[in-house]
């Protein structure tokens, strides 16, 4: 069966190593030889306003609603209750999130934090054996243990009053029809539910959703019918349709059932946050991007000061050169992550600090160019003056100028593994984004401290970096991405891709992504690399593993008055288009 021979390219762990030698061919090519068709085939151009998502169903979407006259706002509560029904492995109301946004009428940038919370019965030590020790029973992944308090409806209703035109039943109508009447599976989403049997047959009310075609689900309907009714008391209710009332009853009682820690108090004290977007220049650039509870955007900051000081246009891109300095400065900025970066309502991150420019120079003068510094001679926050102390990403931009980044997330591929009975909400795992105790990696490898220790009502820190880029008060470009830890990485090199190798939207997807996270110390390319590149970085004492991509940018550009957007074929679905009336 053509399903059972296809790589996988969703793992979320330590990815696999091809065996493939694809060198120098096109990685659309490579998407075909596993026998995908991307969706997107060419770049999308539109004079406006633009939509990239993670499916094309959810873009199509988008641009209905921008077509009726909403704004881009509107358009992302709509996608983002659509990814819920059609990209059911990340889409969610079961998750949280961050949006970033640029609002044209108050000329101003926002961020809301939607992200999951610890309920309030968490314990710092809840994932530990009575002596300390981590307990390995995947507990903070998998089942009612590794669910945080889901913050997407809340987040959304919260943009919708502040910035909703549409009618908010108007935004769930096609997410309610798409889950009442279901819609086609396509191959790239037969697949993960072949590959995710096992997980997602544990619990019968995810089996009964999601494996009812099994072995065969290709062009089969997906009917979430639950789902539909939950989504249709949201569209009548509002958030209170979630965090209150029957949803609410199903989902504590669940929770009571099963040993889960989230009760209607947690629930219904659930509130997301506007804060503060980072704002830094690059280049000339403006770059406003997520803070804390996200390390994406602060990190990113940190990584553009410290490239600021070297002309990247010198080197080639994804030259041995190139390899090595972007290598360096990912050990330093992840390292960092692992001691300093948590929720900055329990914790004093030192948000100024890492993203200052003297900071980031500092990191360049001791980087050794031409050489791997042993990670263990990085330490975290070596120059910081101190007193030495499956995620998807949408973007919308309308044509009166305001623009979207966000990204949401389950955390693993279906979260938990749990939907909650009679309401089709698949519930996320993202307790697992807290550091269980120190030293003990979480599924993406990376470390934590005291900075990012479970305690009641907080939040789990992030890699998810939804990011807008402005130029001359303009959309320059959007981008974010799922990928875990690799999040942060890819979307670097989509801002170098872009500012410095003067790519545009089709190659920057098309440019092969390396990723290094501190610990372990791993070079990770994706794809393949040629033989002399490799000899030469292993030269330098780098361990390279070629991976399967794991990133998935959602790119859209704004260029002579012309909105242009590309869906990474990595996650064979993704659709950028702008069909979009005048
Ligand atoms: O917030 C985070 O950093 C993770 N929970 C994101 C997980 C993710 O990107 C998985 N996607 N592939």
């Amino acid at each position: 069966m053509k399903i059972l021979c296809k790589r996988t390219i969703v793992s979320l762990l330590i990815c696999s190593v091809l065996s493939l030698n694809i060198s120098g061919s096109d990685p659309i090519a490579y998407m075909n030889t596993l026998g995908y068709s991307p969706a997107q085939i060419e770049t999308a151009e539109s004079n406006n306003g633009m939509v990239s998502t993670q499916h094309f169903l959810a873009t199509r979407v988008g641009e209905k609603i921008l077509n009726k006259g909403g704004n881009a706002y509107d358009a992302s509560i709509a996608i983002a209750f659509t990814l819920a029904v059609v990209l059911p492995r990340a889409g969610n109301i079961g998750g949280g999130g961050f949006m970033v946004m640029y609002d044209k009428e108050t000329e101003k940038s926002y961020s809301i934090d939607y992200r999951e919370k610890a309920p309030l019965l968490s314990t710092k030590d809840m994932y530990l054996n009575q002596d300390g020790s981590f307990n390995d029973q995947m507990l903070s992944t998998f089942g009612y243990l590794s669910i945080g308090v889901p913050g997407t409806v809340a987040g959304l209703w919260d943009v919708h009053k502040k910035f909703g035109s549409l009618p908010w039943s108007v935004l769930l109508e096609d997410a309610i029809n798409l889950a009442e009447k279901g819609f086609e599976i396509t191959p790239f989403l037969a697949d993960i539910l072949f590959k995710y049997n096992e997980k997602l047959s544990f619990f019968n009310e995810t089996k009964n959703i999601f494996q009812v075609s099994y072995p065969n689900f290709e062009g089969k309907l997906l009917i979430q019918t639950d789902l539909a009714k939950t989504l249709k008391i949201i569209s009548e209710k509002g958030r209170d349709g979630f965090y209150k009332g029957s949803v609410a009853n199903k989902i504590a009682k669940a929770m009571k059932d099963n040993n889960g820690l989230i009760t209607k108090s947690d629930l219904e004290n659930y509130n997301p946050v506007w804060r503060k977007p980072l704002i830094s220049q690059y280049r000339g650039n403006n770059v406003i991007t997520m803070g804390p509870p996200s390390s994406g955007g602060l990190h990113i900051i940190q990584m553009l000061n410290i490239l600021e000081n070297y002309d990247l246009k010198k080197v080639n891109h994804n030259s041995k050169e190139y390899i090595n300095l972007l290598t360096e400065v990912m050990k330093y900025a992840y390292s960092d992550r692992s001691k300093y970066l948590g929720d900055p309502d329990f914790y004093d991150v030192p948000i100024e600090k890492i993203t200052s420019k003297k900071y980031g120079k500092r990191i360049f003068n001791d980087i050794e160019i031409g050489q791997s510094k042993p990670v263990g001679e990085v330490k975290p926050g070596m120059y910081l003056e101190t007193e030495s102390h499956e995620t998807t990403h949408f973007s919308v931009a309308d044509s009166d100028g305001n623009i979207v980044s966000s990204t949401y997330t389950l955390n693993s591929t279906f979260g938990s593994g749990v939907v909650i009975k009679g309401t089709g909400i698949v519930m996320n795992n993202e307790m697992d984004d807290f550091s269980a105790a120190p030293g003990i990696p979480n599924q993406f490898n990376l470390l934590g401290a005291e900075a990012n220790e479970i305690a009641p009502n907080k939040r789990p820190l992030s890699s998810m970096t939804p990011t807008i880029v402005m130029k001359n008060n303009e959309l320059f470009f959007t981008t974010g991405s799922p990928g875990g830890s690799r999040i942060i990485s890819a979307v670097l090199q989509s801002i170098l891709n872009i500012i410095d190798f003067d790519m545009n939207l089709e190659e920057t997807t098309k440019a092969r992504r390396i990723h290094h996270q501190w610990f372990p110390d791993i070079l990770e390319i994706e794809y393949s690399l040629d033989n002399k590149t490799r000899k030469e970085l292993e030269d330098m004492n780098y361990s390279i593993v070629i991976t399967d991509p794991l990133t998935c940018l959602q790119l859209i550009m704004y260029k002579d008055k012309k909105f242009y957007g590309y869906g990474d074929f990595r996650r064979v679905d993704a659709y950028a288009s702008g069909e979009i009336n005048d």
